[in-house]
């Protein structure tokens, strides 16, 4: 695809050579993000980050690779700090913004609302999230982390095997990640969720045209053997008509030392998007595997930002400008 300009609604929108390019771009951000060195390219330039259902992650991190790479960022967050809830369309909102900004980023509860915005938009919108449709940066960001886990185990995308755990029906990272698996060959995704929350049946006739292997339970432990990666997500709450449906969900499948030692290889990566549910009644993912070397998800929840800040030089067309904009930090910072 042509990035110049161009909106980030979907993983439909990419080929196989794209995403190779946004991670090698993403590598060579890697220095900038980890404040080896500076980059202003953007200066001057003005990030729109509209969030209108919470963040912390996808907010914060399109807001510091932009400030990464010079620019400013301007943000709104919550439907009702919004002239939304005073019943402006979303396009009336997106003719006035995108006035004050050189590139949005947003995320918005109903499905299909961040191409709605950006059918109006003078400049280029990014989906950080729309409704449980899709969420194609975190998408990106997952896989330039597998990709990287694999990579130091000298295996690649291609012939992966990956089980997605939990909330598959309404989780929009793993609708967006099985479209952009789709991109690579002979891949076995093992989809592990409670039969009322299974992925929609169009993403894994999707999957299985693509020539990939899919398995479909409602059981961890016997799924869970033979797979390079654990990708575990939250129920979504947020997507139920009552708090009592989520609740019968909640904490169906759960992650933990003992059972990732009696069943996992003991190199299969652990991801989840984050945020991890980590309440008593859910505890999907436990904090006893904090310490295992293959817990991935802070690493995971990092290259958000160099797989941002490639695609903000994308879009805004700056990648060869910027090392020559590069200089030394000032700074020490602890741990880096
Ligand atoms: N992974 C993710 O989208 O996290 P946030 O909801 O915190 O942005």
């Amino acid at each position: 695809m042509k990035f110049t300009a161009s909106h980030i609604l979907s993983i439909a929108q990419f080929e196989r050579a794209d995403i190779e390019y946004i991670f090698q771009v993403a590598d060579q951000m890697r220095p900038y993000a980890h404040r080896q060195k500076l980059t202003r390219v953007l200066d001057g330039a003005i990030l729109g980050n509209l969030f209108f259902e919470p963040s912390t992650r996808t907010r914060i991190s399109f807001g510091s690779a932009f400030n990464l790479l010079g620019g400013e960022v301007r943000e709104t967050t919550g439907l009702s700090n919004s002239a939304l809830a005073k019943g402006e369309s979303l396009k009336d909102t997106a003719r006035v913004l995108s006035g004050y900004s050189d590139v949005i980023a947003m995320r918005h509860p109903d499905n299909g609302s961040v191409s709605e915005f950006a059918s109006a938009s003078r400049v280029p919108v990014v989906n950080g999230g729309d409704g449980s449709n899709e969420h194609p940066t975190q998408a990106l960001l997952d896989l330039y982390t597998i990709q990287s886990e694999l990579t130091s185990q000298k295996r690649s995308i291609d012939r992966l095997r990956i089980a997605m755990i939990g909330d598959l029906r309404f989780g929009r990272t793993v609708h967006s990640l099985c479209h952009l698996l789709c991109l690579f060959d002979k891949v076995k995704v093992v989809l592990i969720s409670p039969s009322e929350l299974q992925m929609p049946e169009s993403i894994v006739e999707m999957m299985k045209e693509a020539g990939h292997q899919v398995v479909v339970s409602d059981q961890l432990e016997s799924n869970i053997s033979d797979v390079d990666i654990v990708y575990s997500t939250r129920i979504q709450e947020e997507r139920f008509a009552t708090q009592q449906e989520a609740d019968l969900y909640r904490g169906r499948f759960r992650l933990n030392q003992q059972i990732y030692t009696k069943y996992c290889q003991p190199n299969t990566v652990i991801m989840h998007p984050l945020p991890r549910d980590s309440r008593l009644s859910a505890n999907e993912l436990d904090v006893d595997l904090d310490a295992n070397p293959n817990l991935a998800i802070f690493r995971q929840a990092d290259n958000g930002v160099v797989v941002r800040m490639a695609l903000f030089a994308l879009i805004l067309d700056v990648v060869d400008q910027v090392d020559a904009h590069a200089r030394p930090v000032n700074w020490y910072t602890p741990g880096r």
